[in-house]
């Protein structure tokens, strides 16, 4: 199984591209993606949303990977521009790019929540963590969180109910492009409400 995932804007204003085999080979910083491509039962046949999506990496590898249904969302109107010529990119009908904001709305009945690099600031933290409680209570949602290791989101409460699913160490040309950012983790969300 080969997959090809083109980034035109990756991250919104740079310019990036990832090639991304069944055996991992890291070329970017897109670490969720590249797990989702890599293990696509994951996503495949599921109600997806890819919540402040970027360039949409995470939706279109949710859609490679036989999604049923994904949703990019980002309140950033350029992310929606840069998600759909990267489905065109990547040989894909444009998917569904919603601008508003869904953190603190009423949860629809997502599989699972997708969610690149979103704990880097700390009230943005508290709220998309109040909001995914809401959601895995509600439908019993799967949160997959992509980290490159973020100070705001080592030290959030979210942290210790993480399970660690893939870990990457990021090649020398990405770590000069990332701010000193070193490695990235793929971590699945493990919130037990209390009965
Ligand atoms: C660091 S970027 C990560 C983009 C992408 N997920 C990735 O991994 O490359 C964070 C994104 O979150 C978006 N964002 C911030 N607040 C948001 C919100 N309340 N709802 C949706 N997207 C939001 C920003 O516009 C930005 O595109």
């Amino acid at each position: 199984m080969y997959f090809q995932l083109s980034a035109l804007i990756g991250g919104i204003t740079s310019v990036a591209s990832q090639t991304c085999p069944a055996s991992l080979r890291m070329r970017d910083r897109h670490v969720e993606e590249m797990y989702l491509l890599n293990n696509p039962e994951v996503s495949g046949g599921r109600k997806v949303l890819d919540l402040g999506c970027g360039c949409g990496a995470s939706a279109i590898a949710a859609k490679l990977t036989g999604a049923s249904h994904v949703v990019a969302n980002d309140i950033d109107p350029i992310a929606a521009v840069a998600t759909k010529m990267n489905c065109k990119l990547n040989n894909l009908d444009p998917l569904p790019c919603v601008t508003d904001n869904m953190i603190g709305s009423k949860p629809d009945d997502w599989d699972l929540i997708l969610l690149g690099d979103m704990f880097y600031d700390e009230d943005l933290a508290d709220r998309l963590h109040k909001w995914l409680q809401t959601c895995i209570t509600t439908h019993g949602t799967q949160v997959l969180i992509g980290d490159p290791g973020r100070a705001q989101f080592e030290s959030h409460d979210i942290r210790k109910l993480l399970h660690k699913l893939a870990h990457f160490e990021l090649p020398d040309s990405v770590k000069e492009e990332n701010y000193g950012l070193t490695n990235s983790t793929v971590w699945c969300y493990n919130y037990k409400p209390d009965l």
